[in-house]
């Protein structure tokens, strides 16, 4: 019995040792960092990712309670590991001076990544200084964008916080299989480029029950976007979820199978948008699900606008080249705060095609809504007010 029993314990500190030896943990304080939200902590942080990014078994990197200062950082490199969590129970903050990352074009980058999870954490950008200087105009650097992830795989963003970002809050760009899910995006409705999540040349991203408030788009689908599901958003302030600007380039990857599902616009420029510049291009959009969308008091509730030109500049014709095709909006339903609720305005040399229109219900307070169609074909199916003009 005894040494039964003594055969037990041995075992049990067996299988404990060699669970923490299994999963490393690299705590940034351990390695440095000073929750202080004044000390750079950025040599830490880059340390504990060598670490984990090093190892071959799972490793944790993990942030406690408290502020970091960090200056740009990219998590790179030809990682031997393929399972890195981040958990984050502090915040993040960038430099209180925006001109040190101004010109960065990114602050937290990861590059060439496989299988990272990160967990909770708020990342604050102090974008505000950089705003209020590019609203007086005058020789202010662009910005960095808050979170990048570039040509990585198998990503995971969970309970993630931005705020204040220069730029754009989250970019995804290159990357195939990514899932975001309870993500909270917050910076004011007058910041300029603030982005809520850009998406380009990715497939198989997954965006959930996320939150955003911002200045700009709250979702924005470039170029080379495939098997995108966005689900139980909330959108509002911001310019909405646009797919485009495309046709920047003439040639240009297409954007195919996205999903809108569950999304709720409030106070928004536009609800769901395609977008194009008025550009010869080789791009299409294809295969696009709006669905159970609300809108509240929204300015362009169902836009298609292929004849976007800012400032004139090399739109010949202002004829775009981007074919768009399969477009569904079923179950679209709320208020419009302009009187125009469905606008398709296609290209005249490339008309948008199989366009569905199905129970959409958009109203404008006090006067009928209208909808307006140009180069477009397409059918209504059962309830559509305003009545179509499909
Ligand atoms: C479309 O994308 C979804 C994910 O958003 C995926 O599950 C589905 O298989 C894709 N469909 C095709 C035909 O590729
Ligand atoms: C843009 O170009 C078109 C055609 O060249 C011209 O008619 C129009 O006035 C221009 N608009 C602006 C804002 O420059």
């Amino acid at each position: 019995m005894a040494k039964q029993s003594i055969t037990f314990i041995l075992l049990l500190l067996f299988v404990l040792l060699y669970r923490t030896s299994a999963g490393s943990v690299y705590n940034v304080i351990q390695l440095g960092a000073k929750p202080d939200g004044q000390t750079d902590s950025t040599k830490a942080f880059l340390s504990a990712w060598s670490g984990a990014c090093g190892s071959a078994s799972p490793a944790m990197i993990y942030v406690p309670r408290g502020r970091y200062l960090l200056k740009q950082a990219t998590f790179g490199g030809n990682c031997k590991n393929s399972a890195i969590t981040i958990r984050i129970d502090g915040i993040l903050v960038a430099p209180s001076d925006y001109r040190v990352l101004g010109n960065a074009d990114t602050w937290l980058m990861f590059q060439g990544v496989n299988g990272v999870t990160l967990n909770g954490g708020t990342l604050d950008g102090r974008g505000t200084a950089l705003w209020a200087c590019k609203a007086t105009g005058k020789n202010c650097p662009d910005g960095a964008t808050t979170l990048t992830f570039v040509n990585s795989k198998n990503i995971v963003i969970n309970g993630l916080s931005s705020i204040n970002s220069q730029m754009f809050h989250i970019v995804i760009n290159g990357c195939q299989n990514v899932f975001m899910g309870g993500v909270m995006i917050t910076a004011s409705g007058d910041s300029p480029n603030t982005d809520g999540i850009h998406v380009q040349l990715s497939t198989g991203v997954t965006i959930m029950s996320t939150g955003i408030k911002t200045g700009d788009d709250c979702i924005s689908i470039g170029p080379g976007t495939t098997n995108l599901w966005i689900e139980n958003v909330a959108c509002g302030p911001g310019h909405g979820i646009s797919i485009g600007s495309l046709a920047k380039d003439l040639n240009e990857q297409g954007v195919q199978n996205v999903t809108v599902k569950t999304v709720i616009f409030t106070g928004t420029q536009n609800g769901v948008r395609i977008k194009s510049w008025g550009r010869p291009s080789n791009g299409f959009v294809r295969k696009v699900l709006y669905r159970d969308v609300l809108m509240k008091n929204v300015q362009n509730p169902i836009v298609i606008d292929q004849n976007y030109c800012p400032r004139n500049e090399s739109c010949p014709g202002q004829v775009s080249g981007v074919k768009i095709s399969d477009i569904t909006y079923k179950g679209i339903h709320g208020t419009s705060a302009t009187a125009v609720a469905i606008k398709f305005d296609c290209s005249r040399t490339n008309p948008c095609r199989g366009i569905r229109l199905e129970d959409v219900k958009l109203t404008y307070p006090n006067q009928p809504a209208k909808s307006s169609c140009t180069n477009v074909d397409g059918s209504a199916y059962g309830l559509v007010e305003p009545s179509s003009c499909l």
